[in-house]
């Protein structure tokens, strides 16, 4: 009896847990997008237009800005690395590309938000973001791979969550 009674008052918030991860798969958008690093055509592709869009803040290497982890004195912060010692690789495919496409200030709902980062829909095609990203993600270690992997499966409601231990995640999060 009150197993079933458990899982009737619990029914409302189960609804919304696979809502949120429908929503969660999809962003802002409403379309899920993977990434293609191990397409080398596309990935060589997306180096040029790293180069082009990208590389003048997030550097040549994907080094970022020194100390990024600062903000200016107006309140901004420099442009993170997309290498190993950033954190782009922690987040998934699809949020990715609608950080790229749209902008933070979108993603997180705050449209006050305020960051250097340009919003990339009106200047490159969604094939481009892809291909810029998937030169991104393709140029990250195995260990970064794996946890992104894990995270976008996550995301993706196709895993319950990342098992993959990371010896720097661990770091961070301690
Ligand atoms: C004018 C400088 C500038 C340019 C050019 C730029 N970015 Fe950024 N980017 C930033 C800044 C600054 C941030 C940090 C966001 C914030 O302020 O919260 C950022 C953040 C990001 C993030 C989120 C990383 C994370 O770990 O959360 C991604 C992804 C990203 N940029 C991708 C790109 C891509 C792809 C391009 C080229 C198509 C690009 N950026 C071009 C300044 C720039």
């Amino acid at each position: 009896m009150k197993p079933a009674l458990t899982t009737i008052s619990l029914f409302p918030l189960i609804l919304v847990w696979v809502w949120s991860w429908a929503i969660a798969s999809e962003g802002v958008d409403g379309i899920r997008v993977s990434l293609k690093s191990e397409d080398l055509v596309i990935v060589q592709a997306g180096e040029k237009i790293y180069q082009t869009h990208c590389a003048s803040c997030h550097g040549v290497y994907l080094e970022g800005q020194p100390d990024w982890r600062t903000r200016d004195a107006s309140g901004l912060l420099p442009a993170p690395p997309h290498d190993a010692t950033g954190h782009t690789w922690h987040h998934a495919d699809d949020l990715l590309f609608e950080i790229t496409k749209y902008g933070a200030a979108v993603i997180i709902g705050d449209k006050n938000y305020k960051t250097n980062m340009p919003v990339y829909k009106d200047i490159l095609s969604d094939q481009d973001i892809i291909a810029v990203l998937s030169f991104i993600k393709n140029s990250w270690p195995e260990e970064q791979r794996v946890w992104q992997e894990e995270v976008t499966a996550t995301a993706n409601g196709e895993a319950p969550e990342p098992t993959y231990k990371s010896p720097i995640l661990d770091k961070l999060f301690k």
